[in-house]
């Protein structure tokens, strides 16, 4: 179909800060009021781009350069945006996606040397699309690695960085909200799960 335009929510922050449970309980959401949402996650999302997955989240802390990386995740992302994003608005579907390029703008382009230049040059290049709403989960690091550890999932490459880059990343997800005011929202993540998920639904109603 032409002229269909699904809509396109993000959820960013930093490991352990519910973005996985929030990203599909608004999915639930959705569906119970009658949309069909495509629930999606990155790295990963499409069969090429959940096999590049596996080279990035598992493994040694300094397996890849912050460089390489950004190669990696904006590949996996290009395979993302092909199969699976792009098909499903174009269908007039809503997409709900457990991160997306804002979390390379902050992991690869702020926190481990300057390279947000390039990231956003890659992203103009081979990506070039913007969620409409982006859920910026904040809460201490502390208590969110401690809930993304106890999950023991084998894909912890990125929680072993430690907390000062736990840190980092929550400032840079913050800042980052401040740049693209328009399609940001901050939702604080420190409470249960059901009263972060109220605000979020209601902001994503309004929204369609
Ligand atoms: P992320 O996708 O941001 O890493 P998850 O949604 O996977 O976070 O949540 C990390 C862990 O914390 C999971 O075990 C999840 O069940 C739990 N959790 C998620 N949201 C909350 C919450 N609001 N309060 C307490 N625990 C939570
Ligand atoms: P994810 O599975 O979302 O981890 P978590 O559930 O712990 O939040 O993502 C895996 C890791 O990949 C996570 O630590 C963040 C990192 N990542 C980047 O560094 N850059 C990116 O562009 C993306 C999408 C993820």
């Amino acid at each position: 179909m032409t002229g269909v335009r699904g809509r396109f929510f993000s959820f960013e922050g930093i490991d352990g800060s519910g973005k996985s449970t929030q990203a599909r309980l608004l999915a639930d959401t959705l569906r119970a009021a009658g949309h069909d949402p495509v629930l999606t996650r990155e790295p990963g999302g499409s069969a090429g781009a959940e096999e590049i997955r596996r080279l990035l989240v598992e493994g040694d802390p300094d397996r890849w350069s912050a460089e390489t990386e950004i190669l990696l995740f904006t590949a996996a992302r290009r395979d993302h945006l092909e199969k699976t994003i792009l098909p499903a608005l174009n269908a007039g579907r809503v997409v709900v996606t457990d991160r997306f390029a804002d979390s390379t703008r902050v992991y690869q382009g702020a926190t481990r040397g300057d390279l947000r230049g390039h990231v956003d040059r890659l992203h103009d290049e081979m990506i070039g699309r913007e969620p409409d709403l982006t859920f910026v989960i904040d809460m201490q690091p502390g208590a969110a690695l401690s809930r993304g550890l106890a999950r023991a999932s084998g894909e912890d490459r990125f929680e072993d960085f430690g907390i000062a880059f736990q840190e980092r990343l929550r400032s840079g997800f913050l800042a980052l909200a401040d740049d693209f005011p328009d399609r940001c929202r901050v939702i604080d993540g420190n409470r249960p799960a059901e009263a972060v998920a109220r605000d979020i639904a209601e902001l994503a109603q309004a929204s369609l």
